[in-house]
Formats: C-alpha cells, structure tokens, sequence
C-alpha cells in the first residue's frame, strides 16, 4: 500500500472536487482557506485513508488512478496496490459488463450515477457492492465511492433478527409472569382461603363450648379472646381474597373483561378518590380471548396506577369498542396532561410495557395528552388477534 503522504497533491484535488463550496469559495471566504490550506492536506489525507468507505479515480479507459485502503479492501485486495489495475477486472465475472455500462454512461452523461456489482470476498461468497460515481470537471476521470452494502444488509437483518428475539423473549417473560401469578392466586384463593374458612367454623365450635362455662368470670374473658381470633381471622381471610384477586381477578376468568374493568375502576376509585367510569361495552365472543384479555386488563391497570401517581385527574372514563376492524381500548382522564418528552422517554418502563402487550397481539399502544386537558391512552388491537389463543 502506498503510504498516504505519497498521495500528495492529487489527493487534494480529489478531495476539493468532491467538496464543491470550498472549490467554488467566494473571494471572501479566501482568506480563511488559505490559514486552513496549512492543515488541508493531512485533513483530507486522514479523512481518505480512514474512511470505512472506498475511494477511488478512474480514467476513461476504465484504470485505476486514486485509491484509499478502503477501496482496496472491498475488492479483495487488502493492503495491496490496485493502482493502474482495470476496475472491470477486480469485479466478478458477471459485473464486467455492468462496470463497462456504468462507465461509458458516466463519462457520456456526465451526471452522477449509481451501480451494483458483485465484489470476491475473503469467505468466497460474493458481496455486493454500491458505487456512486461522478465526472471531474475536465471530463477525464470519475471519481467513485464504493460501499460494501452485503455488510450493511447482513446487519439490518441482524439487528431485526435480535428485535424479533427480544420481543418473543419479552413476550415470554410477560405470560410466564401471568402464569405465576395465577398459580399464586389459585394457591392463596384456594389454599390458604380454605384452611383460613375451616378455622372459622372451628372457632364457631370453641364459641358454643365456652357458653357452656359455668365460671363466668372464665367464660367471658374466653369468649371476648375467642371473638378477637374470629376478627383476626376475618382479616386475613379478606387480605387473602384481595390479595388473590389482585394478582388474578377471579371476575376476568369467570365473567370476562367488562366486569374485571368495573371491579379495578371501583377499587381505584375509592383508593384514589379519583371518579372513574366505565362505559358499558358489548363482551362479544371474540372479546373472549382469554390471553387478550389479561393483556388490556393489565393495560389498564398501569394506567391506572399512572393515573393517580401522575395525573392529578379528577375523572377518569374507560371505553372499549370493537368493530369490524379490531377492539380499541382508550382511557381518557383529565389531569395535567402528558408531554411528549415523558411519552417518548425510553426509560418509561411503565410505558413500554404497554405497548409490548399490544404489540404481542399485532396492535398498536398510544399515549397523548395535552397541557391540563388531560392523557388519552389507546389501544388499538387488529380484529385477527380478538378469536385467538393467548
Ligand atoms: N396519565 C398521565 N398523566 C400525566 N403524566 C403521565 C401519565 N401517564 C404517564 N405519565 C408520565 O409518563 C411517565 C412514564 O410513565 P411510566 O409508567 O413509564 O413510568 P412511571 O409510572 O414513572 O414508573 P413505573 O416504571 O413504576 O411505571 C411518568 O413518569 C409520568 O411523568
Ligand atoms: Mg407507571
């Protein structure tokens, strides 16, 4: 490989015609030219021997003049001199005859042009490359920049690749969690609920032996002690259930969405104080989906739970409506209003969540709101994603 000070000058000139307001610089601009023109030529020589890109000058014959290690790179020839070398013979068979096209367009038609061509490559599977190439002002020589698009392809198909695994494994993560939480609710509901009942009806036993004290000094104390556990056990028996219902409301399995919303709107609203009603909708089969249907259950509990950490809301209004084209799910309140600069931040966790559960049934999640007019979430899910299994 040349050493790139033996570019020299005509790097420059190759450089300032590829930079067309510094060529055509005003007289007043000269001034400021000349102080960088000290600096210039390491500048474009950096610029032209680090580019991820390749450069490089051809005559009309179709020789190699100019070249950066970037162009001797891409066609295969990594640290060697391709300087002279015919451009149609460093490309596949196949390319020869575009290379020559592209050429005699370029010098006819004098305009900037693009072509594609296939390069060898170290793995033997032929890459493809993009070159874009423009005329000099003397017409004898092109300049072209030549990009390894097969790379920049294997990467965007990468990188969707890995969004598509990220999103499976988030949605993975999402139903295991909902299956969790079911077990753990069954387990409290019926576990610990039932055995919580069975000694309430052993107390029931304890209260009628104690009547029976003759003592009544005895049969007092015994009695109020024995009313105590039965209140004890009442709360728990009521944490259970709220707690169960918390993690899985029973209503969303047995009943389905409409009555689970107006259960968590009831809650919300006495633990908030924050009004919130819940239009009527039709809980048409397709609504029935019971995956669907934790998914919008859950949706709206972040909202919720938005709401009043976030809103300062005064009334909140939950609607469903489904139509031939899908259910579209919206939670309107009337508090200070969301900005764009929160709806956006990608640290809102609370926000991706919800949009990663509509996404996992092809729909789409939005939250606008404007100053003191109030947020409006919604939640639009294609009508294909209503009938299936979760
Ligand atoms: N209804 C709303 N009204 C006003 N601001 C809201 C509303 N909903 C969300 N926000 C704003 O959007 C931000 C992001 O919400 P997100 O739910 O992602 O995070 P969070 O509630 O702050 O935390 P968490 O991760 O616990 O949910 C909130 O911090 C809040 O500033
Ligand atoms: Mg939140």
């Amino acid at each position: 490989m040349k050493n790139a000070k033996y570019l020299g000058s005509e790097l420059l000139s190759f450089a300032a015609a590829k930079l067309p307001d510094e060529r055509n610089g005003t007289k007043a601009r000269a001034a400021p030219s000349r102080r960088a023109g000290r600096t210039l030529p390491t500048r474009y020589i950096d610029l032209f021997e680090r580019a991820p890109v390749g450069y490089l000058t051809v005559d009309r014959r179709g020789r190699i003049g100019l070249f950066n290690p970037g162009a001797a790179r891409l066609f295969g020839m990594d640290g060697a001199s391709i300087a002279g070398r015919l451009l149609g013979k460093l490309v596949s068979a196949e390319s020869r005859s575009r290379i020559a096209t592209f050429l005699a367009q370029l010098f006819g038609e004098r305009r900037r042009l693009i072509c594609k061509i296939e390069v060898p490559s170290k793995e033997g599977q032929p890459e493809t490359a993009e070159l874009v190439g423009t005329v000099s002002e003397d017409g004898n020589e092109c300049y072209i920049v030549a990009t390894n698009i097969s790379a920049r392809r294997r990467n965007t198909k990468e990188m969707k690749r890995s969004q598509a695994e990220l999103r499976k494994l988030s949605a993975r993560l999402v139903a295991v969690r909902e299956e969790e939480r079911t077990a753990l609710a069954r387990e409290l509901h019926d576990g610990l609920g039932q055995m919580l009942t069975a000694l309430t009806l052993d107390i029931a036993w304890l209260q009628r032996r104690i009547e029976r004290f003759v003592d009544p000094e005895k049969r007092k104390e015994s009695l109020a002690r024995a009313r105590e556990l039965r209140k004890n056990i009442d709360e728990a028996i009521a944490i259970v259930r709220r707690t169960s219902s918390e993690l899985r409301p029973a209503s969303l399995e047995l009943m389905g969405l409409w009555p689970a919303l107006e259960g968590e709107a009831a809650r919300f609203a006495s633990r908030s104080g924050v009004k919130c009603v819940v239009r009527p909708f039709a809980q048409a089969a397709r609504l029935q989906n019971p995956g669907l249907s934790v998914a919008l259950f859950r949706i709206v509990q972040e909202a919720l739970t938005n709401i009043a950490r976030h809103a300062k809301a005064s009334l909140v209004e939950i609607a469903c409506e489904e139509s031939a084209a899908g259910c579209k799910l919206t939670i309107v309140d009337d508090g200070r209003g969301i900005s764009e600069v929160e709806s956006s931040d990608p640290n809102s966790l609370g926000l991706i969540g919800m949009r990663e559960r509509a996404r996992s049934f092809g729909g789409e999640f939005s939250i606008a709101g404007a100053p003191d007019s109030g947020s409006r979430v919604t939640v639009l899910i294609p009508a294909k994603a209503l009938r299936g299994t979760p």
